[in-house]
This record gives structure tokens, sequence and C-alpha cells, in this order.
């Protein structure tokens, strides 16, 4: 079985996610990991063989970056025949503030994914960093349940940003489509 993991990635920020994403379904042990950057070409075929997809973007001025809407707006002939209904869906994005309205992004991908007739899979994860014990060192330390979220620096090289706590977040949701894909292809 395979993921596809979709992302686009201005300044390597979103790719560092989109790998932990990846690692987090291979470490699953339940499926195999397609990294699909959309900036290149798109490898529609292998998409339609995926058993799910999982869509990362940068926030930019408040929603997913150009480049991966043009991905969007180019899927719409699958759309057309619905050829990607009933596979999985997630989310995740970065952006540099702690907020910067990466929920918007998040609901961006969900909406897209539900066009499609896709089955959106959330973080499932309690939320961190929210009690006065809690750290950045939390797992899911943005809060979010739509999808994972992860906050770069803008001065910080993707060397540095994000930080391990938003990469394990993005491998727990990995871990999770994969699982669920799992959970849908039966005995
Ligand atoms: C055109 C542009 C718009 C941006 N808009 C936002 C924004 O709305 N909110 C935010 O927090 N950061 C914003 N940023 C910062 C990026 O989200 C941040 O640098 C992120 O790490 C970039 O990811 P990438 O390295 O994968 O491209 C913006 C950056 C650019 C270049």
């Amino acid at each position: 079985m395979q993921i596809a993991v979709v992302f686009h990635s201005g300044y390597g920020h979103t790719a560092r996610q989109a790998h932990a994403v990846a690692e987090g379904v291979e470490q699953s042990g339940h499926a195999k990991a397609l990294i699909v950057d959309v900036a290149r070409d798109i490898p529609w075929d292998a998409l339609q063989a995926s058993a799910g997809m999982i869509f990362g973007c940068p926030t930019y001025m408040g929603g997913p970056s150009a480049v991966f809407k043009t991905f969007m707006e180019a899927s719409s002939s699958r759309w057309m025949k619905q050829e990607w209904a009933d596979k999985l869906a997630a989310g995740f994005t970065t952006s540099s503030s702690q907020s910067g309205d990466k929920l918007n992004t998040l609901v961006s991908l969900a909406i897209f994914a539900a066009q499609h007739g896709m089955l959106w899979v959330s973080t499932g994860l309690m939320p961190g960093n929210n009690v006065s014990t809690g750290s950045v060192g939390d797992i899911n330390r943005l809060g979010s349940w739509i999808g994972a979220m992860a906050q770069a620096n803008f001065d910080q090289g993707p060397d540095i940003a994000p930080p391990a706590s938003d990469l394990q977040t993005a491998r727990l949701l990995g871990q999770r489509v994969a699982s669920t894909a799992r959970r849908f292809a039966g005995p």
C-alpha cells in the first residue's frame, strides 16, 4: 500500500515537515510513502494508485502557497470524474508566526479533499504547550486538530526550523493516516 505526501515548499521548511510525514508513514509498517513535490512533474498515475494523499504547503499570505494552488486547480480534471473519491486525505502546513493564519490553509486543504470526495483524517492529538508545565518541545505544541502545524522562525534555515516537536507531530500524522489506511483495507 502507498500513501502519497504531496507538498510544496518555497524555502525548505515545509519540505522538512513533508519528509517527517513520510517517515511516519513508513514507520507505521503499513505503507510506503511516495513523496511528490508539486513544483516538479506530477506523477498523476502514481497518485491515482495511492490509498491516500497527505497534502502540505507553506502558509503564504494567510492561505495555501500559489504553487500548491496551481496543483489544486490542475487536479480539476480528476475531480470531474471523482477519481480520488474515498481515498484518505490529511494536511499539514508551516509558517513563521505562531498562528500566522495557518488554520485557513488547513481548512482550504480539507475543503479541497472534500471536493474530491476524499475522507479527511485529523491529527488525533491532544494539544501541547497549553499548561504551565508545557513547553515548545511538546507534541502538537500549536494545538491543531484538523492537520499538522509547524512553525519555523524566518531567520532560521530549514536545517534548524521547524523544531523537533513539530517534526514529530508531522510523523505522527503520517503514522495515523497509514494506520487508518490499513484499517480501511480490511482483513
Ligand atoms: C509570500 C509569503 C507569504 C507569507 N505569508 C505568511 C503568513 O501569512 N503567515 C505566516 O505566519 N508566515 C508567512 N510567511 C512565512 C512563511 O510561511 C515561512 O517562512 C515558512 O517557513 C515558509 O515555508 P517554506 O520554507 O516551506 O516555503 C510568508 C512567506 C512568504 C514568502
